[in-house]
């Protein structure tokens, strides 16, 4: 049995369709079935309840191989991961494997790597089989831009001239799957990017070309940035972590480009063009 969490989210919900295309059953605990009911009608095994409830960790993880763990950020992801970790390795999981971020690295500064790279070591140090997912920036936090790009044909962040080699959330779905259902993923930490280093203003191009329109990217300042993200994000630890992230792909990354998506779905990676292309009604005016 194969076990999911976060999949009413982006890297889970990606997940969770990149099995069910495979003909793939599988167990995820969800929150809030509502949300889920979807993937139950597609036959989906739910177990309702927090992911941070040792009860529903030891409920969902029984009988379980496999699981996927996709954990929220928070000042409390760490301690989340650990509990998950420790309740697989109780109930006899041979295998987790962990979301995590390319950024997750030994000298990492900003809080959310710097979890995610803890929360690694803990998983190592189990005893337990673990695989790495290990992408950058997601496409789909473009989304979020829809708005300002429909009505205004601009995006404004504080990403300065900062580089990303951004990745569909698509390709992490089925990146997972791959890892999820066949062998020889043990003890491999996957960095998956997208098929190019891109700076905001290369990506306004893209969305140019592909909307026929005119589209600008506009560097906002990171404390005008704060501000706006503050009416999202109510966390203060949260919001803080976000803006700590963005201010280090404004002020420059180490990147390069991985051919893991290729070589473990047998698939190019998805080009911003074709990612826009998918989500023109998020985007066209
Ligand atoms: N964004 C990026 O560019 C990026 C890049 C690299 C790595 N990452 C990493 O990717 C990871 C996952 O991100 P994501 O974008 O897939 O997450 P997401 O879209 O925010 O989804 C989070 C998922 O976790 C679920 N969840 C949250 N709290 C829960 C709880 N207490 N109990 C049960 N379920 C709970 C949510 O359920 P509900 O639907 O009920 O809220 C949702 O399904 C993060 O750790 C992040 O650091 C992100």
């Amino acid at each position: 049995m194969l076990l999911l969490t976060g999949v009413t989210g982006k890297t889970g919900g990606a997940s969770a369709q990149a099995l069910l295309k495979k003909g793939i059953k599988f167990r995820a605990i969800v929150r809030n079935a509502e949300k889920a009911a979807a993937l139950k009608a597609a036959g989906v095994e739910l177990v309702i309840g927090d992911v941070t409830d040792r009860a529903v960790l030891e409920k969902a993880l029984t009988g379980v191989d496999k699981a996927l763990m996709v954990c929220p950020n928070g000042e409390k992801q760490l301690d989340i991961e650990k509990q998950f970790v420790d309740v697989a390795k109780a109930k006899g999981v041979k295998h987790v494997v962990k979301m995590s971020s390319m950024e997750a690295v030994a000298d990492a500064k900003a809080p959310i790597p710097r979890i995610h790279y803890a929360s690694e070591q803990y998983l190592k140090q189990s005893g337990l089989a673990w695989t790495m997912i290990k992408p950058n920036f997601f496409m789909q936090n473009l989304l979020g831009s829809g708005g300002t790009i429909k009505e205004q044909g601009k995006f404004f962040l504080p990403l300065s001239q900062g580089t990303t080699v951004m990745i569909d959330t698509r390709d992490i779905g089925a990146c997972v799957a791959a890892v999820m259902t066949s062998p020889g993923h043990e003890g491999q930490a996957y960095e998956l990017t997208g098929p190019e280093e891109l700076s905001f203003a290369d990506a306004a191009e893209r969305f140019t070309k592909v909307l026929g329109r005119k589209i600008e990217y506009v560097h906002v300042p990171m404390p005008a940035y704060r501000q706006t993200l503050a009416r999202f994000l109510t966390n203060e630890w949260h919001l803080n972590a976000v803006c700590e992230l963005f201010q280090e792909i404004a002020d420059g990354q180490d990147l390069h480009i991985t051919d893991s998506v290729q070589k473990l779905t047998g698939k190019a990676p998805t080009s911003l063009e074709q990612f826009i292309r998918d989500h023109q009604a998020v985007f066209a005016a």
